[in-house]
């Protein structure tokens, strides 16, 4: 059986890791990574590969930065070639960026079978990027791996036939199990004793100088009682200094290698982000999260988890904020199967194909 597994932005390697990992404890199992290099510089891609332990892509398409429109014909051009030639019998894709959606209507219309992973989630937002490529990845998927039971209620919803979903938990949270003891031996140097995380690269939130200045403004009243960390992504840094915003009183870095970014979560006193996979990985952590988006595809970590919405009401951020520093966070608990494992699970799912063994 030949696995061809496709990633390409920063948030992909943390689930593909897992996957990696279970199918190459597997007999007559043969893989093959390709790297669509979506995300290319070091800190945020190389270091990823390295802490969590994924072999060196057999390719790497390098294609850079680009409109969604150039970047998505970029790595389909360059991955169709790769698929003639390397012949898989099963394409996994993670997650939601383009490097997913690109590789996934390759393989289509090759009449190559598709395996998702993290398939069924939904914010229903059509303005975000994230959704358009999870929507369209998932129709085109063969094998819809599921984190939870609302990614299977979506699938349905859609018409997508039962034996085609299999809930396997979150694959992310496998990487954050095997991890998570190497970033509680971590240093503290250099971060205050107490402090929120902040993480911010939606296009949402940091495209428009108004509504970036204006979350930037609330990150500074709160440095007023709790020390801002925050790590930039690229995206991010180059709109501060495009629209000049003042930044100087928050403890700014480069984005962070996986190890230090999960010290950094699990040390916590609350993670602010737009991100999809920290409002997770804080569930799964017990930590509180509050979450500057309008909706999340992830509801369990609302429903079960420590996440709250507030979307750009700072008034509602700082009353959540101040419940926090009370000490009177939302208690959350770990939703099923999130429990270190899923990559395991999808490797048994492939395992017992008829067609491939
Ligand atoms: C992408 C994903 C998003 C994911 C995020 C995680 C899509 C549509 N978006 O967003 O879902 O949450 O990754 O980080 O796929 N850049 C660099 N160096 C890099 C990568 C990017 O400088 O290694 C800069 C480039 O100027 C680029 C910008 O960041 O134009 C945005 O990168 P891009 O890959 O287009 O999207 P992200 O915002 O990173």
């Amino acid at each position: 059986m030949h696995i061809l597994h496709v990633v390409g932005a920063r948030p992909n390697f943390m689930k593909a890791a897992p996957v990696l990992h279970a199918l190459g404890k597997r007999t007559a199992v043969k893989q093959t990574l390709v790297h669509t290099g979506q995300h290319y510089d070091a800190n945020m891609s190389d270091v990823f590969f390295s802490q969590l332990e994924i072999p060196a892509p057999d390719v790497n398409l390098g294609v850079g930065s680009g409109s969604h429109a150039r970047q998505t014909a970029e790595i389909m051009t360059g991955f169709e070639r790769i698929v003639l030639e390397r012949k898989p019998d099963v394409v996994l894709v993670y997650g939601d960026v383009n490097s997913t959606v690109a590789a996934a209507l390759v393989c289509a219309k090759l009449g190559i079978r598709v395996g998702h992973v993290e398939a069924g989630l939904r914010s229903f937002d059509w303005s975000m990027p994230e959704e358009i490529n999870r929507v369209v990845t998932d129709r085109l998927a063969d094998f819809l791996f599921t984190p939870s039971d609302d990614g299977d209620v979506n699938l349905k919803h859609e018409g997508v036939p039962a034996e085609k979903i299999y809930r396997v938990g979150n694959v992310m949270i496998d990487s954050l199990v095997r991890l998570l003891p190497a970033a509680r031996r971590c240093p503290k140097n250099g971060f205050p004793e107490r402090y929120a995380l902040v993480t911010l690269h939606r296009p949402s939130n940091v495209d428009n100088s108004e509504t970036l200045k204006s979350v930037l403004e609330s990150l500074l009243e709160i440095n007023e009682d709790l020390d801002v960390v925050f790590p930039v992504h690229p995206r991010t840094r180059q709109r501060i200094t495009e629209f000049a915003l003042k930044v100087e009183k928050l403890h700014l870095s480069e984005p962070l290698p996986y190890i230090e970014f999960l010290a950094l979560q699990s040390r916590a006193a609350v993670v602010i982000t737009d991100s999809g996979g920290i409002q997770e990985e804080t569930t799964y952590l017990g930590i509180p999260c509050i979450t500057l988006r309008d909706n999340t595809e992830r509801p369990v970590t609302v429903s079960l988890g420590t996440n709250v919405i507030v979307g750009q009401d700072r008034d509602k951020l700082s009353s959540e904020l101040s419940k926090i520093v009370a000490g009177k966070a939302k208690k959350g608990t770990i939703p099923p199967l999130w429990d270190g494992h899923a990559g395991e699970r999808i490797a048994d799912v492939l395992q017992s194909l008829p067609f491939l063994n």
